[in-house]
């Protein structure tokens, strides 16, 4: 059951697309208090959710602070990351969700003032609480009823599935010719090379380098032949500069965030001087998404969002301040006290609250202009949205690939994210597994890590644990930062091993597609902590370094430096699948339990359930050569199983036919059949009792 709850007058954020009405007795489980709603925690129940945040999937034990930041360290003591994802599920006897459509600085105290004691505090009073109760006690109907409340997730191109090599450093066509040689001569599989800013003149949205990038629309044909996309960068901030037509017609059209006095605001990103579309606004929303056209028009066929929170490095009238400031220091002597001074003056530039409650927005439809801060939360969403509507229009039969930094719920239907500026750390390939479930009880499904690692040099055996992890993520991306050490997979002494594991996710992506597109289309999670289908396990509850992925497997993935195997909890009898790469599936019946189970640096180690089954294909260069029409299947022998597989064409819009739909099944005998409208053959691999 969804109750909505509304507080003063609310903006419309649009994150859910169902229609509540708002009732007018009090929020049961919460008092409300000195601005602030309380709970009581019961002792040792487990909080979840907030998407992309720092720490556990188990969220109690600190504050956590949506602010949609451009936070470069992923580290415990933040209190916010890039998107605001407000929804929570409180567990205990009865467990319920509560989203908070509030798109301002949110605060939430998770048993770090009182361990006991949940506080969420908003910076005012204009918000709808919506309260999920679920009708079977379970987490897992709770995020069902979220997700069917907000609508349903992106769905990206199936080549979106495929690997992809990005790095902020390949200045020119040159660099991307080399990438994509390198894993070619290498044998491989690519689907995606990124372009970061650099393919830009001057880092102005929508133009392309002439010097550099001299004959675009064919180095993406040229590309495509060997089935690589080329994906390029759009950054929110849009340069001040005389003739550049973007910001041209932003001016004139009145299309940018303002000032209280109705100029508009300047802040610096990588251009420097620049102007904030104010995407709040429908006209501009329209207006900005059109503008992709200019590279759809050159063959591209995908995008990634940056820089949408939005960043400031500074704004015009805060630089001059500081040098002003500056100035007062001149001849001193700097001690302690005025050292601290001198540098916290530089340090206040970038993303200062300040500045974020310096400008407007005039979100239209006859709503009075509002304070960037109040809804600072939605710019990375709507800036994402306004790219998704213009596609819808622009290629109505035809997907493109979307992700942003930025999000807030709501976002979730018109594109994925990235999990941001990560560093080559073993401690944030922990990361990037326990933020995966709570961002898909959030919407978003379309996600994945920078692997490798991008602030910081990699090293070889990080790069491959985090690729065996990687290989089950949606979005499978190694990007790195300029300047850090080159982290191609193709430069490396362990590279045999590295292309045996990207194979890998070839192999898996019958599976992998089929189980997204099912948690879409379904409003389910396709990363599940294992305590959501284990509800009953005290023990499953306290894993957070497992995964459930999709019907069929448990992920135990290797992330600590050196490690050889790991321990792994069986919440039942298990298959241990163990595999260094394509036609490499060994498999051993493992008993309910705890395990210490071995892992070379070269394998992969993942669990199929009892009753269920794993549909692999033969390793491709790419998505559009992975052959489906033929499936090996792994089952776990003993019992009949089946599997629900979907399949479409990967690029169309009309999802969801029941035509898509087949079922595998495996008997007691280990014959595998098919049945579905496709002409497709399986085998099942033979398991050894
Ligand atoms: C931001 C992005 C990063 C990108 C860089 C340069 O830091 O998060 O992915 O490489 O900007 O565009």
């Amino acid at each position: 059951m969804i109750r909505k709850f509304t507080f003063g007058n609310p903006f419309p954020t649009e994150a859910v697309v169902e229609t509540y009405p708002a009732e007018n007795v009090t929020l049961p489980y919460f008092s409300i208090e000195n601005g602030s709603f309380s709970c009581t925690l019961e002792p040792n129940a487990p909080v979840y959710g907030l998407g992309e945040q720092v720490r556990g999937i188990n969220k109690r034990g600190w504050i956590y602070v949506s602010n949609c930041t451009d936070e470069p360290h992923h580290e415990e003591t933040r209190r916010s990351l890039y998107g605001a994802h407000n929804f929570l599920i409180v567990g205990g006897e009865t467990p319920f969700g509560i989203f908070l459509d509030y798109p301002g600085h949110l605060t939430f105290d998770i048993g770090y003032t009182d361990s006991n004691v949940l506080t969420i505090t908003p910076e005012d009073w204009n918000l709808d609480v919506y309260l999920i109760e679920s009708p079977d006690g379970l987490c897992s109907s709770i995020v069902h009823l979220f997700r069917r409340m907000i609508g349903r997730s992106y769905i990206p191109p199936r080549w979106a599935f495929g690997y992809g090599q990005s790095r902020w450093g390949y200045m020119d066509e040159k660099d991307i010719r080399q990438v994509a040689r390198g894993y070619l001569e290498n044998g491989i599989p690519l689907d995606a090379i990124y372009l970061d800013i650099d393919y830009m003149e001057r880092y102005k949205d929508f133009t392309v380098s002439d010097e550099r990038f001299p004959d675009l629309p064919g180095l993406v044909s040229d590309m495509k032949k060997e089935g690589i996309h080329l994906v390029p960068i759009i950054d929110a901030g849009v340069k001040i500069e005389k003739g550049y037509s973007v910001y041209e017609e932003g001016v004139k059209n009145n299309y940018f965030c303002k000032e209280a006095d109705g100029t508009d605001f300047v802040g610096a990103v990588w251009p420097g001087r620049a102007h904030f579309p104010d995407v709040l606004n429908p006209e501009v929303r329209r207006w900005f998404g059109r503008k992709y056209k200019y590279l759809l028009d050159m063959g591209i066929e995908g995008f990634w969002n940056d820089m949408n929170e939005p960043a400031l490095f500074y704004s015009e009238k805060r630089l001059k301040k500081v040098f002003e400031e500056l100035e007062k220091f001149k001849g001193q002597n700097l001690d302690l006290e005025k050292n601290n001074a001198f540098l916290g003056l530089v340090n206040t530039l970038a993303n200062n609250p300040e500045d974020y409650r310096s400008f407007y927005h005039e979100p239209g439809n006859g709503r009075e202009k509002v304070r960037h801060d109040k809804v600072h939360n939605l710019y990375g969403y709507n800036m994402t949205r306004a790219a998704e509507e213009a596609f819808e229009e622009l290629e109505p039969d035809k997907r493109i690939l979307l992700f942003s930094r930025s999000s807030y719920v709501g976002m979730h239907r018109y594109g994925g994210i990235w999990q941001g500026d990560n560093t080559s750390w073993w401690s944030h390939l922990e990361l990037n597994i326990k933020m995966m479930p709570s961002l898909n009880m959030c919407g978003f499904l379309y996600t994945g890590a920078d692997l490798g690692g991008f602030n910081a040099d990699t090293t070889e055996d990080l790069l491959l644990r985090w690729l065996q992890f990687g290989i089950f993520t949606p979005l499978m991306r190694n990007h790195s930062a300029m300047g850090t050490r080159e982290q191609e997979a193709y430069r490396f002494s362990n590279r045999e091993a590295l292309k045996r594991t990207i194979q890998l996710r070839y192999c898996l992506l019958p599976y992998l597609y089929s189980e997204y597109m099912k948690a879409a289309l379904k409003d389910t999670m396709m990363f599940r902590p294992l305590a959501f289908d284990y509800p009953k396990d005290a023990e499953a509850a306290q894993v957070e370094d497992q995964l459930m992925l999709g019907d069929s497997l448990m992920l135990a993935p290797v992330y600590r430096q050196n490690a050889l195997g790991r321990y792994v909890y069986l919440p039942e009898d298990m298959l241990l699948i163990t595999s260094s790469g394509p036609e490499d599936f060994r498999c051993r019946k493992m008993k309910a339990g705890h395990h210490y189970v071995k892992a070379a640096a070269e394998e992969v180690i993942f669990f199929l359930r009892k009753g269920q089954l794993l549909p692999l294909a033969a390793p491709a260069a790419n998505v559009a050569e992975t052959d489906t029409s033929h499936l090996t299947v792994i089952a776990y022998p003993g019992e009949d199983c089946s599997y629900t597989l979907y399949e479409d064409d990967g690029i169309s819009r009309n999802y969801g036919s029941p035509d898509n739909y087949e079922t595998i099944t495996v008997n007691r005998v280990g014959i595998a059949s098919c049945y579905g409208h496709r002409n497709r053959t399986v085998c099942a691999i033979k398991i050894k009792d």
